[in-house]
């Protein structure tokens, strides 16, 4: 049997949390970590990465850090920005509760972005979810004031307990509900699950707040 070949090298576009400990010390320092000052959003659970790719080619003057759970889909979502050499972009595979707990300055992100979490519909996996009342409070302390959440999911019920959560957190404002325009390619859409769910016809719900 041939052996099957090594696994590509996707570096630095898509790191561990152990080339993180090795390569930073264990920290994100955004200068260090990016080689500049500009601004650093983050996307929750980022999936192939359509919105890292977008918004990375829309605005080379901010920085967008992916951090993704599953390492096929980082190491896919990585592929994307490896092939356009994307400088501003990084995935790391990782938990997020555990980047955003150990490995972020404070008040050092000037948005997050949370786009369709896993719903993990069964009650007794519910607390798998990642945007619970603990993820809020560590969004409110990693972003700058006057920086901005977005949380978009096709889930009615998960929405309602984000909102919840989010209208009523002393530390965020809630902001006007993103308006939804009709796409105008295949993919001209904010993530590949808002693509997958609007084309199957599902309502997305919307939320933005502010951290004060
Ligand atoms: C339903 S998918 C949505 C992907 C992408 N945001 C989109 O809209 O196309 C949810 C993603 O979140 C990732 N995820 C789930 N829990 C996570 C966690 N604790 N930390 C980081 N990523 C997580 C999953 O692996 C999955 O890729």
């Amino acid at each position: 049997m041939p052996k099957p070949p090594p696994p590509v090298d996707l570096k630095p576009y898509f790191l561990t949390l152990e080339d993180v400990d090795r390569e930073y010390g264990g920290a994100l320092r955004w200068r260090e970590f990016f080689g500049n000052d500009n601004r650093v959003e983050i996307d929750v659970g980022s999936g192939r990465g359509l919105f890292l790719v977008t918004a990375g080619l829309a605005h080379p003057e901010t920085n967008y850090l992916g951090i993704e759970l599953d390492y096929r889909e980082g190491r896919r979502a990585a592929r994307r920005l490896q092939k356009r050499e994307m400088a501003n972009v990084r995935v790391l595979g990782a938990n997020v509760h555990e980047v955003f707990e150990n490995y972020i300055q404070p008040h050092s992100v000037d948005a997050i972005h949370v786009y369709f979490p896993d719903p993990w519909w069964k009650r007794k996996h519910r607390r798998r979810r990642v945007f619970t009342d603990h993820f809020a409070d560590l969004c409110a302390t990693l972003l700058k004031p006057a920086a901005l959440l977005h949380s978009w999911t096709d889930v009615e019920e998960y929405f309602g307990v984000i909102s919840s959560l989010m209208d009523h957190h002393r530390d965020f404002e809630k902001q006007p509900k993103p308006k939804e325009r009709p796409a105008e390619h295949d993919l001209d859409y904010r993530t590949s699950f808002e693509r997958k769910k609007r084309q199957a016809g599902f309502p997305i719900y919307r939320g933005c707040w502010q951290r004060k």
